[in-house]
C-alpha cells in the first residue's frame, strides 16, 4: 500500500504531525519525501518532546521505519548533518535508516548566498523565501549545471564540478545583482581625474580585477569542506527508486510525505510567489521514481483556517484582530524561520483548486481547536472578479483583486482539544466541517484538535 500526504494550502498545514500519527496508526515500513529541501519545517510532538524536521521525513521518529530523501529533493549536506545531530541528541538513531537518492541535487553555500543577493535586488518584489538556497539549487538543476548526489560522493567529479560552478558563481557574485552601478561610478570618477592614458588604463584594470572580490567564496576552503562532507554522506546514498520499487514488490507499506503545499507549487500555485518544486501529489511519482499506478490514496491536509508565510496574494487574509487572534492561539510562527504567519479564513475556492489538481481523495482538517474561541466563523465559498464568479485564477493580479464571498457560521465556543471521536465534536463544529467537505467535494477522514500526538478525532460518519 502506498499513501501520500500533501498540503493543500500554503504549507504548514500540520503535515508532520499527520504523517507521524499515520505511521503510528497504520504501520509503514518506509516514509519518503519527494521534493523541496531544508525550507520545510515539520513539527512533531512525541512524549512531551518537540521535534522540528527540515530534510528528514517525520517517519524517522518511529524506530523501525526507513526514510527516503527522493531524487526530486534538494539536499544541503550541512543542514542534513545538523539535523542528524539534533536527532541524535534527542535519542533518535539515523544510521542504517536513511536512504538518500543518488539523483537528488545538492544545495551548496553558494546557493544560499545567491538567493540572499537575488532577494536583495528584487527589493519590494522579493518572494520572501526561506533563504535556504532552494530556488537557486532548482535553477541549476533545470539549467543543467547542478551537482547531483552521485557526483557529490565521487571526489574527482565533485572537485571538477565544484571548480566550474565556483568560477561561474564567483563571477556572478562580483559583477551581478545590480552591484555594477558602483563600479561604473568608480570608473567615471577615475576618468574624470584626467590621468595620462596609460596610467588611467592601468587604474581601470586594477579597479576591475579587484572589484567585488570580498563577495567571492574561497575556492580552496569550499572544496575542502565539501570533500569532507562527501565522505560523510556516502554511506547514506542509494538508488532510491530501485529501493522503493523493490519494497513495493515485496508488499511493504510506504507513506509519501509532502513538504510545502499545493498553493506553493511551481506549476499549480500562486506563481511567482511559490517554491521551486512540485509539492502537488503528482510530483511524488517524478520525485521518487515510482509510477502513478502505484499510489493508492492521496490524503490532503488543510488547516481549519488559512495561513501563509512570505509574500504573495492571500484573498481571505485577516490583517486585523481576527488574524492576530488566530496567530496567537494557533502559535502561527514559521517552524524554519520564526517569521509570523499571515492568517485568514478558510478558503474553499483555493482548497478546491488544490484538491482538483492533486486528486486528493481524503481530507484531514487540522487545528480545528484554534477556532474554539471564535463567536462567528467565515468560509470563503467563491471569488467574484469584475462582477462574475471565477475559479482559482492563474494570474496573480486577478487573485489580488478577487472579492471573497463568505458563508457566515456561528462558532461552537467550547474546547475541542480533548475530543477523540468526530461524532463527539460540538454540533456547530460538525456543521463547519460538513460545509468544508461539501465545498471541496471531499470526505474528511480525521480532524486534528491540538498539537500533541494524541489530539486527533477520528471516525467521521456524517
Ligand atoms: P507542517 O510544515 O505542515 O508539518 O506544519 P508545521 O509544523 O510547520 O506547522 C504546524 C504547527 O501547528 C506546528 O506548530 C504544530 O505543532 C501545530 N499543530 C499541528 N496540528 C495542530 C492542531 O490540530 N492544533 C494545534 N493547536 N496545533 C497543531
Ligand atoms: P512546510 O513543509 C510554509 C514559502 C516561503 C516563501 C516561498 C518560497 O513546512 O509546509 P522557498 O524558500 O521555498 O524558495 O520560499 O515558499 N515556504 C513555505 N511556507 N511552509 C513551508 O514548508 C514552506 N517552504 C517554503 O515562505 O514564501
Ligand atoms: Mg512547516
Amino acid at each position: 500500500m502506498i499513501k501520500l500526504v500533501e498540503g493543500l494550502q500554503w504549507g504548514d498545514e500540520g503535515k508532520g504531525k499527520i504523517v507521524d500519527w499515520l505511521v503510528g496508526k497504520e504501520g509503514y515500513d518506509i516514509v519518503a519525501r519527494w521534493q523541496g529541501g531544508a525550507n520545510a519545517g515539520h513539527t512533531v510532538w512525541k512524549n512531551g518532546k518537540k521535534f522540528v524536521l527540515h530534510l528528514i521525513p517525520s517517519g524517522i521518529l518511529h524506530k523501525d521505519v526507513k526514510c527516503v530523501l527522493g531524487n526530486g529533493m534538494v539536499v544541503n549536506p550541512v543542514a542534513l548533518f545538523d539535523e542528524i545531530e539534533e536527532l541524535k541528541k534527542k535519542g533518535i538513531k539515523v544510521e542504517g535508516r536513511l536512504f538518500i537518492s543518488d539523483r537528488c541535487h545538492v544545495t551548496f553555500d553558494f546557493h544560499l548566498r545567491e538567493e540572499k543577493y537575488s532577494e536583495e535586488v528584487k527589493g519590494k518584489d522579493k518572494i520572501d523565501s526561506t533563504l535556504r538556497g532552494i530556488g537557486p539549487t532548482y535553477h541549476d538543476k533545470f539549467g543543467r549545471i547542478g551537482i547531483r548526489m552521485c557526483d557529490f560522493i565521487n571526489k574527482k567529479t565533485l572537485v571538477s564540478k565544484l571548480e566550474a560552478n565556483l568560477e561561474k558563481k564567483n563571477w556572478m557574485f562580483r559583477f551581478g545583482y545590480g552591484k555594477l552601478r558602483g563600479l561604473e561610478e568608480e570608473i567615471k570618477a577615475l576618468l574624470a581625474k584626467d590621468l595620462p592614458p596609460e596610467q588611467a588604463k592601468e587604474k581601470v584594470h586594477e579597479l576591475f580585477m579587484g572589484y567585488g572580490k570580498e563577495r567571492c567564496l574561497d575556492k580552496e576552503k569550499i572544496i575542502a569542506k565539501y570533500l569532507e562532507l562527501s565522505e560523510k554522506i556516502r554511506p547514506f546514498v542509494h538508488d532510491t527508486s530501485v529501493f522503493l520499487n523493490d519494497a513495493i514488490r515485496e508488499g511493504e507499506n510506504i507513506l509519501c510525505e509532502g513538504a510545502q503545499g499545493t498553493l506553493l507549487d511551481v506549476d499549480h500555485g500562486t506563481y511567482p510567489y511559490v517554491t521551486s518544486s512540485n509539492p502537488v501529489a503528482g510530483g511524488a511519482c517524478v520525485g521518487l521514481g515510482i509510477g502513478p499506478t502505484k499510489i493508492d490514496q492521496v490524503i490532503g491536509v488543510a488547516k481549519a483556517y488559512t495561513t501563509r508565510v512570505g509574500a504573495g496574494p492571500f484573498p481571505t487574509e485577516q490583517d486585523n484582530q481576527i488574524g492576530e487572534k488566530m496567530r496567537e492561539i494557533g502559535e502561527e510562527y514559521g517552524a524554519t524561520t520564526g517569521r509570523p504567519r499571515r492568517c485568514g479564513w478558510f478558503d474553499a475556492v483555493a482548497v478546491r483548486h488544490s484538491v482538483t489538481v492533486s486528486g486528493a481523495n481524503s481530507l484531514v482538517i487540522t487545528k480545528l481547536d484554534v477556532l474554539d474561541e471564535f463567536e462567528t466563523l467565515r468560509i470563503c465559498t467563491g471569488y467574484v472578479y469584475k462582477g462574475k464568479f471565477i475559479d482559482f485564477p492563474a494570474q496573480i493580479e486577478i487573485l489580488e483583486e478577487v472579492k471573497p464571498i463568505y458563508l457566515d457560521l456561528s462558532g461552537w465556543e467550547e474546547s475541542t482539544r480533548g475530543i477523540r471521536r468526530i461524532e463527539d465534536l460540538p454540533p456547530r463544529a460538525l456543521d463547519y466541517l460538513a460545509k468544508i467537505s461539501v465545498l471541496t467535494a471531499t470526505k474528511i477522514s480525521f480532524v486534528s484538535v491540538g498539537p500533541k500526538e494524541s489530539q486527533i478525532a477520528v471516525r467521521f460518519t456524517r
